[in-house]
């Protein structure tokens, strides 16, 4: 039998309806703020990703699905969307014509990453990047309208955690001071993190191993005085609009953040990260284009589902067509396309079973009404409308059947 692939998923409904819901509110909160939507290719250069998301992360040397196509070019399938959107800004001329842009997407992401609860190797994100806007109002306003989809989606305990990890002038010294502190302990580093040690040093606060055991203990963030009063003043403007704790551990695990990086954090299991981002207000540049700040995010849509809870999805009452004989079928049919024009959801046509057979059908589907049509009512021009709570039945001429049965679903 045909199989699955580990760390991929079929969701049916109900459980599917939770994922409609939830961008169906991030869509209305995007609108309010005035966030357009970009749809995105699903692959991309595999260069991108090394360029942007960074050479030394786990995305990029671990968990990539990365290809040669028949002309020989190396491809990925899109683990993030940040760099794609770069790309598309860049390729589009925005720079020119609109440096400014607010643009979501939504879409599904790709990582070879274990599989776990709350961790797939295909999952969906709703993101959101801000670029052209290097004001604290910026980072204030990508957090707040995080803060208003996930709330208007009904996620509740969450905590929100920020840093700030500085610009060029200032992260460079702070990664000296914790290499010198980080090599005292070099032998006592998982071997990943003996690596990180010289190229990536801040990943060692994230380690799920070692990270934990440095906290309180490393040297803090000096940020430069620009990056200081940028961050005072985000947290100015936060303050009263949503909880949030200053956490200096917090890192983040993409080469591209400068200055503010937030996480919005559920549960307390390892995969906690419901939303995650920050500025890279060097990306742009470092992609070919001209210095450009920008901020954004992205948000797990597994994982804020999980934070909520599945939520029971009310049930749109229904009817269920019936066929007794195959010279009724043509008018049973054409009644459930006329049903379904005037807004009634309608479902039957499984005329090649008996009445049994397509009364149980209609119960499967939880209908609150059969439409039984057989030769009787067919000479009659009437249809039986059976309610399959009490078993109460009434004829019902075919003019009036649209009026009786909206009157009842
Ligand atoms: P990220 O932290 O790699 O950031 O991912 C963002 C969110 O995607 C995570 O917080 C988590 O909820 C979800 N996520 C990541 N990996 C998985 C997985 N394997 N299974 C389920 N959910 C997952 C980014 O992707 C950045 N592009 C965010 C960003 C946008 N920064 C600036 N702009």
């Amino acid at each position: 039998m045909a199989k699955l692939v580990r760390g991929f998923r079929d969701i049916f409904e109900p459980q599917s309806k939770n994922f409609t819901e939830l961008e169906n509110c991030a869509r209305g909160v995007f609108s309010l703020y005035g966030f357009g939507e970009l749809r995105l290719p699903t692959v991309e250069l595999k260069e991108l990703f090394v360029k942007s998301t960074g050479e030394t992360t786990d995305i990029v040397q671990k968990e990539m699905y990365a290809f040669e196509d028949a002309g020989h070019r190396s491809l990925a399938i899109r683990p993030e969307g940040t760099p794609g959107v770069v790309r598309a800004y860049l390729e589009n001329n925005f720079t020119q014509n609109a440096p400014v842009q607010k643009f979501y997407y939504i879409g599904n992401m790709f990582r070879a990453e274990r599989p776990q609860a709350g961790r797939y190797r295909e999952f969906e994100q709703i993101g959101a990047e801000y670029i052209g806007n290097s004001a604290p109002a910026a980072d204030a306003e990508v957090i707040l309208m995080l803060k208003d989809i996930v709330s208007s989606f009904g996620a509740k305990n969450y905590k929100v955690k920020i840093n700030s990890l500085g610009c060029d002038k200032c992260r460079p010294l702070y990664r000296r001071a914790l290499i010198d502190f980080l090599a005292k302990e070099k032998d006592t580093l998982c071997e990943n993190c003996q690596t990180r040690l010289e190229k990536n040093p801040l990943r060692v606060l994230d380690c799920k191993i070692d990270g934990a055991r440095f906290a309180g203990r490393v040297p803090t963030m000096e940020l430069c005085p620009e990056c200081r009063e940028h961050f005072d003043a985000v947290q100015a403007l936060l303050k009263g609009k949503i909880d949030f704790e200053v956490d200096p551990m917090l890192v983040r695990g993409l080469d591209y953040y400068s200055r503010t990086v937030f996480e919005f954090q559920a549960g307390d299991a390892s995969q906690n990260a419901i939303a995650a981002g920050g500025r890279y207000d060097t990306l742009v540049k470092n992609m070919g284009g001209p210095a450009t700040p920008a901020i954004g995010w992205a948000m797990g849509a597994e994982r804020v589902i999980m934070a909520r809870g599945e939520k029971e999805q009310p049930k749109q009452k229904s009817v269920y067509v019936v066929s007794l004989e195959k010279a009724c079928n043509e008018t049973a049919f054409n009644l459930m396309q006329s049903l379904r024009a005037s807004g009634v959801k309608t479902e039957g046509g499984l005329f090649d079973k008996n009445v049994k057979g397509q009364m149980k059908q209609a119960d499967r589907c939880g209908a609150s009404y059969a439409l039984i049509l057989g030769g009787d009512e067919l000479a009659k021009r009437a249809v039986t409308l059976k309610d399959l709570t009490t078993g109460e039945q009434k004829q019902i001429p075919f003019e009036a059947l649209t009026d009786e049965v909206k009157k009842l679903v």
